[in-house]
């Protein structure tokens, strides 16, 4: 096992009806502004429970912040933020508005030229306007960890930023918010949560036996969960497993000690900012190419989910291995995902040398747990994928 340090400041506060908590959780003469989304909040009743709650606080609003959160709405919410001195950010909605408000927690302090540069440059935020999330779509993780990803419509851009200013103060998780999702999200929310524990677990063997079970007991989870929420979201159940295997994916626990690929992050991300693909699929699409690409690299970790998680029990490492990428992708369509770039846009050709490109001009020259996933072979795994 690798040395690690561990640190999640984040509260979580979870269950039945948590939201009408939220005022406990909000300091005392704060002024807040509560971002969201496209305004499901105002139709499913959770604008209604975060309004009630914060009754005796004084709250401004900004709405609007679309899916894959926009760099320029999000610079119309940082003049809101400034011109009415805002003091605390409260996020209600999915990844999108959580990572929004992140991003606004780290450019109401930063003090470079274009807030733009935290993610170009890579700046970490070690400090951020403080923010609270309650979370209306399990899939990220992003309420419980200090990442965020923003999108640049301009420059069809998507990158990713963090520090660790950026954990939210805390968390409210009401498993009751998912009955108003729409299925199509339901499927991302669990694709994107089983991609990100294969992000963290697909890579070599390094004898940590528990972060390993960690790992594969949230998969057989959300497996096991994955059509219980499909068919009926007001499964309490099943809503509130799956909902805490989404936080447990991404919060940073199950990555301590061991090593990491998120390739397929890197690689995806890249399909949304070129096509709008939604995240989740255009995980489902890079993943089983990743996997076939660095079989031998990875065969033994893959052959070991297969065993555990899939209960591949006949062959060898190989054969075991091959079956698990196979049963992978079969999960993720028996979501409804489909696996191939092809079935998303016809425009396909040619976005394996453009995202090879880029990699190539952002300087991202060995990504992967051994840091060898040179441009050229990003841009075979993407071929794979069309
Ligand atoms: O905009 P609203 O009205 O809120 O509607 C949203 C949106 O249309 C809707 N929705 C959310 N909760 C709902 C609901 N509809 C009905 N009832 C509810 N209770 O769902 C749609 C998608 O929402 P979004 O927030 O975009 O989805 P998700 O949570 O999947 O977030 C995706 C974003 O997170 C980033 C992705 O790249 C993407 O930009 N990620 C963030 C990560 C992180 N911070 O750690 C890690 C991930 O790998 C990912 O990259
Ligand atoms: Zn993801």
């Amino acid at each position: 096992m690798n040395n690690f340090e561990f640190k999640n400041p984040t509260k979580i506060i979870f269950g039945k009806d948590s939201i009408e908590k939220l005022s406990k959780e909000i300091p005392e003469n704060a002024k807040v502004l509560l971002l969201y989304g496209g305004g499901s909040i105002k139709n499913n009743g959770i604008y209604k429970q975060v309004k009630t709650a914060l009754e005796n606080v004084t709250v401004i609003e900004f709405g609007g912040i679309p899916a894959n959160p926009e760099y320029a709405v999000l610079m119309e919410a940082l003049e809101v933020i400034k011109t009415e001195n805002i003091t605390y950010l409260l996020a209600v909605g999915g990844g999108s508005v959580i990572d929004g408000t992140k991003f606004l927690s780290a450019a109401a302090l930063y003090e470079g030229h274009s807030p733009w540069n935290i993610l170009t440059d890579n700046i970490r935020t070690e400090k951020g306007l403080p923010f609270g999330t309650v979370l209306t779509l399990p899939a990220t993780g992003s309420e419980m960890n200090s990442g965020a990803v923003i999108t640049r419509a301009e420059t069809k851009e998507k990158l990713g930023m963090g520090g660790p200013g950026l954990f939210p103060e805390f968390s409210i998780l009401d498993p009751q918010v998912i009955t108003s999702i729409p299925e199509r999200q339901l499927a991302n929310g669990l694709t994107d949560a089983f991609t990100h524990v294969l992000e963290q677990y697909m890579t070599y063997p390094i004898g940590a036996l528990l972060q390993d079970r960690f790992a594969e007991s949230i998969l057989q989870t959300l497996i096991e969960v994955a059509p219980r929420v499909l068919k009926d979201p007001t499964d309490y159940e099943a809503a509130s497993n799956f909902m805490w295997s989404c936080t447990m994916a991404l919060n940073g626990l199950i990555q301590k000690g061991v090593p990491t690929d998120w390739a397929v992050h890197a690689m995806g991300h890249e399909l949304t900012a070129l096509f709008g693909i939604d995240h989740a699929r255009t995980l489902a699409v890079i993943a089983p190419s990743h996997y076939k690409y660095h079989f031998e690299a990875k065969k033994e970790k893959l052959a070991q989910y297969g065993e555990r998680v899939w209960n591949i029990t006949e062959g060898s490492t190989d054969d075991k291995a091959y079956a698990a990428i196979e049963k992978t992708e079969a999960f993720f369509h028996e979501l409804g995902i489909n696996t191939k770039l092809s079935e998303y846009t016809k425009d396909y050709e040619g976005t394996a040398e453009t995202i090879s490109q880029r990699f190539t001009e952002r300087g991202w020259l060995g990504l992967g747990e051994h840091k060898n996933l040179t441009p050229d072979k990003v841009e075979k795994i993407v071929k794979m994928a069309y």
